[in-house]
């Protein structure tokens, strides 16, 4: 039987699609459930963070508590990891007070350290390469609203970044039509690129990476954005605001996408940047319910990788 018990959580690329699959179908159960249940009493979960969060942290803290169990969080400036302690000391130390940890972070290489020395599983709350969670909770946010979520088409405009990364791979992986448009230098990781054309080929989807927005919407189920500058690139901002331009999703954009398209995005987000105010709290808008999902998603999460 499918289980993913004691396993580390980093990319979806490490997920097969029944595994991703069973994710999606447990936040459906859990949220129907509500809170009440405690399949996780006495499990501690902790929580480094070493960039801003508001949804990432609420929802796995909220989470924890609706599943019976507990969280702490830690962050940077006040821990020893500001200080310089390893990251592979700190694991080992952590693996030995909590049933998981869960870790925001700059460099991918920073969450594979904390997993390669930790005993216990260790969940991507964010890398510069992947945002894993977020994905997750987005394809719950598909399947509530267009049913079945293999043949549709998902647009990405804007930076080819973590949360790019991930979505290329969910869709991917479960058979959804994948178009991002970016600057050419700002397309996404070239190594989840090609792994992601190669599962498309399987599961009988495409991929498509371009620069024109408007061959990306064309005929898209939901267009997609996120910020043009991720945290810790603040000081890109000026050229990046004159680089994606050309790449703002507003009104004239999802002309060309499906009439019910829905506007997704992860949030936080800057309005009249990367989207237009009419579009992200128009009708077609299901950011709140994306928001909202994170905290599903992350049940489903832990109590898959936790549950005895
Ligand atoms: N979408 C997301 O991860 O939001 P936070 O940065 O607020 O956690
Ligand atoms: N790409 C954004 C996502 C924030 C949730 C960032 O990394 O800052």
């Amino acid at each position: 039987k499918l289980s993913l018990k004691g396993k580390h959580f980093l990319t979806i690329l490490d997920f097969s699609t029944e595994e991703i699959q069973l994710l999606i179908d447990k936040a459906i159960e859990l949220k129907s459930k509500g809170p009440g249940q405690n399949p996780l009493a006495g499990k501690i979960l902790a929580m480094i963070f070493e960039k801003n969060s508001t949804r990432t942290r609420m929802s796995f803290e909220a989470g924890m508590l609706q599943l019976g169990g507990h969280a702490i969080y830690m962050n940077n400036q006040d821990s020893q990891l500001g200080r310089g302690e390893t990251i592979a000391d700190t694991a080992q130390v952590l693996s030995q007070y909590v049933n998981a940890i869960m870790i925001r972070t700059h460099g991918h290489e920073r969450v594979e350290e904390l997993a390669n020395h930790s005993t216990v599983p260790v969940i991507n709350g964010l890398t510069d390469l992947a945002h894993p969670c977020q994905a997750i909770a987005d394809v719950l946010t598909l399947t509530e609203k267009k049913g079945a979520v293999r043949g549709l088409k998902l647009a990405y405009v804007g930076d080819g970044n973590n949360v790019a990364n991930s979505l290329m791979a969910i869709c991917a992986k479960l058979g959804i039509d994948f178009a991002i448009a970016a600057p050419e230098s700002y397309w996404p990781d070239e190594e989840v690129t090609s792994k992601c054309k190669e599962i498309a080929e399987q599961t009988g989807c495409k991929i498509t990476v371009t620069a024109n927005p408007v061959e990306a919407v064309q005929n898209a189920d939901a267009v997609y954005a996120d910020v043009w500058t991720s945290m810790g690139q603040e000081e890109e901002n000026e050229q990046r605001l004159k680089d994606f331009h050309e790449y703002q999703i507003n009104e004239d954009l999802v002309s060309h996408a499906k009439k019910d398209y829905l506007f997704m995005h992860c949030l936080p987000a800057h309005r009249e940047e990367e989207v237009t105010t009419g579009v992200i709290d128009g009708p077609n808008s299901v950011v709140f319910e994306q928001a909202g999902n994170r905290l599903h998603a992350q049940k489903a999460l832990l109590v898959e990788l936790l549950k005895d």
